[in-house]
C-alpha cells in the first residue's frame, strides 16, 4: 500500500494537491440551474435579505477565510461584515442586534473557542450559520444552519484544502446574498459562477509549477524573519500565507498592509530581508509597486507574485518572480493561496522539519 499519504512525503503536500477536488466537491452542490442554492441546507432566502450585518467568528486559518469572506460580502453584497477572533469575541461585548447573522467557520467543528462564541451569540439572539468540514461535529450540531465543506479528512496540522474550501463557500454565499438582494445581473452571476468553476483547473496549473516555487523558497533558508506585503484581498491572503510559514518553518513572518509600512515597520526592512510582495488586484497595483520600490530601496530581497496583466519590471530576477494565471480580480485569492502554501511547505521540508506535526501546535484545540 502507498499509505495514507498517497505517495507524497507529507500529508500537507497530498492535501495541497487535493484542492481541485475539494473545491469542486464543495462548490458544485450549490450551483443548481445556473444559480446559487442552499436549499439542501434549509437556508431560507430571508437569512440574507433580512440580515444586513454579518459577524464571522473563527480561529486561526478559518478566521483568515473569514477575512476573505468579509471583502466579498462588502464588494458583492453590500452587507457590513466584521471578523472576530473567536477567543476574543465574548470579551469585547459584541453588539448583536436583530439583523445580525453570525457565521462560524471551523474545519474540525470542535474548536472550543469558536463553540463558546457561538453559544454566546445565540444567547444574544443571533442566528448562527456554520461552515464546517467534519460531519456531525459539535459546532455543526450547535448551529442553526450548517454548510459543509467537502475537503475530506485533513490530517496535516497546517490547514490547506480546508482553507480554500471555506473560502469557496464564502464566494458562493456572497454571490447568493448579492443575487437575493438584486445586486447582480444574470450575466454577472453567470460570470462569477464560471470563475468559481475554473478554480480547480487554475489550481492544477499552479501545482504543475511546484518545482519552480520550491526553488524560490531558497531565499528563506538563511533568514529567521520575513515580511509579506499587499493591499486589499492580497493583504488578507498574506496573513494566511504568513501564518503558514510561521507554523511549519518557524520563520517569524509578518504580513503587512503595504500602505501601513511607512507608519512603522519599514524600519525593520534591512539588507537582504526576504519580502514577499503579492500584486493581484488591478486597482491597487500601481500603489503596490511604489511600496515594492520602498522596500527595495532599503535592501529587501523581493519575491514578486503577480499576474501577467499587472507585471511590472522591477529588476527582480526571473527566479524570484511567479506569474499567476489570470482570473477575475476577486478570484485571484485561489491561485495565490496555493503558491503561499507551497512556499511554506517547501521551506519547512527543506529545513528538515516534520511538516505535518509542527511543534507545540495541535490540529484540534479543545482548551480555551
Ligand atoms: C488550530 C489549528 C489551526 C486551525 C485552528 C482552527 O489552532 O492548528 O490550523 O486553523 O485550530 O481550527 P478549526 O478546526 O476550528 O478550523
Amino acid at each position: 500500500s502507498r499509505g495514507g499519504k498517497g505517495g507524497y512525503p507529507f500529508y500537507m503536500e497530498k492535501e495541497i494537491h487535493e484542492q481541485p477536488d475539494a473545491i469542486k466537491d464543495t462548490v458544485s452542490p450549490h450551483i443548481v440551474n445556473g444559480k446559487t442554492s442552499f436549499a439542501e441546507e434549509g437556508i431560507p432566502d430571508s437569512l440574507f435579505r433580512e440580515n444586513q450585518n454579518i459577524v464571522v467568528i473563527a480561529c486561526g486559518t478559518a478566521m483568515h477565510a473569514g477575512l476573505i469572506g468579509q471583502q466579498l460580502f462588502h464588494t458583492l453584497a453590500n452587507i457590513h461584515t466584521d471578523v472576530a477572533i473567536a477567543s476574543e469575541f465574548t470579551y469585547t461585548n459584541p453588539v448583536i442586534k436583530p439583523g445580525t447573522l453570525v457565521i462560524a467557520v471551523s474545519q474540525s467543528g470542535e474548536t472550543i473557542d469558536t463553540l463558546e462564541a457561538i453559544k454566546f451569540a445565540k444567547k444574544k439572539g443571533a442566528k448562527v450559520l456554520s461552515i464546517v468540514n467534519v460531519k456531525g461535529s459539535t459546532i455543526a450540531d450547535n448551529s442553526d444552519y450548517c454548510i459543509y465543506t467537502h475537503a475530506g479528512p485533513e490530517i496535516a496540522v497546517a490547514s490547506t484544502k480546508a482553507f480554500t474550501s471555506q473560502a469557496s463557500v464564502f464566494y458562493l454565499l456572497a454571490i447568493h446574498a448579492a443575487r437575493l438582494n438584486g445586486l447582480l445581473s444574470t450575466e454577472e452571476v453567470a460570470h462569477y459562477l464560471d470563475e468559481l468553476n475554473r478554480i480547480p483547473e487554475i489550481i492544477t496549473q499552479i501545482l504543475d509549477k511546484k518545482s519552480f516555487i520550491q526553488k524560490m523558497t531558497n531565499k528563506f533558508l538563511s533568514h529567521d524573519q520575513a515580511f509579506m506585503i499587499g493591499r486589499g484581498l492580497d493583504y488578507s491572503l498574506l496573513l494566511e500565507g504568513s501564518l503558514k510559514l510561521k507554523e511549519i518553518s518557524y520563520i517569524h513572518s509578518e504580513a503587512y498592509a503595504s500602505g501601513e509600512l511607512k507608519h512603522g515597520t519599514i524600519a525593520l526592512i534591512t539588507n537582504g530581508i526576504p519580502v514577499v510582495a503579492l500584486v493581484t488586484q488591478s486597482a491597487l497595483a500601481s500603489k503596490e509597486y511604489s511600496n515594492i520600490r520602498e522596500v527595495q530601496s532599503r535592501g529587501a530581497s523581493v519575491l514578486l507574485i503577480t499576474r501577467q496583466s499587472l507585471y511590472k519590471d522591477m529588476n527582480i530576477p526571473e527566479e524570484d518572480t511567479f506569474i499567476l494565471p489570470e482570473m477575475d480580480d476577486l478570484f485571484m485569492t485561489f491561485p495565490a493561496a496555493v503558491v503561499m502554501q507551497l512556499i511554506a511547505y517547501y521551506t519547512s521540508s527543506a529545513k528538515g522539519y516534520d511538516v505535518d506535526k509542527p511543534r507545540n501546535l495541535a490540529k484540534v484545540v479543545t482548551v480555551e
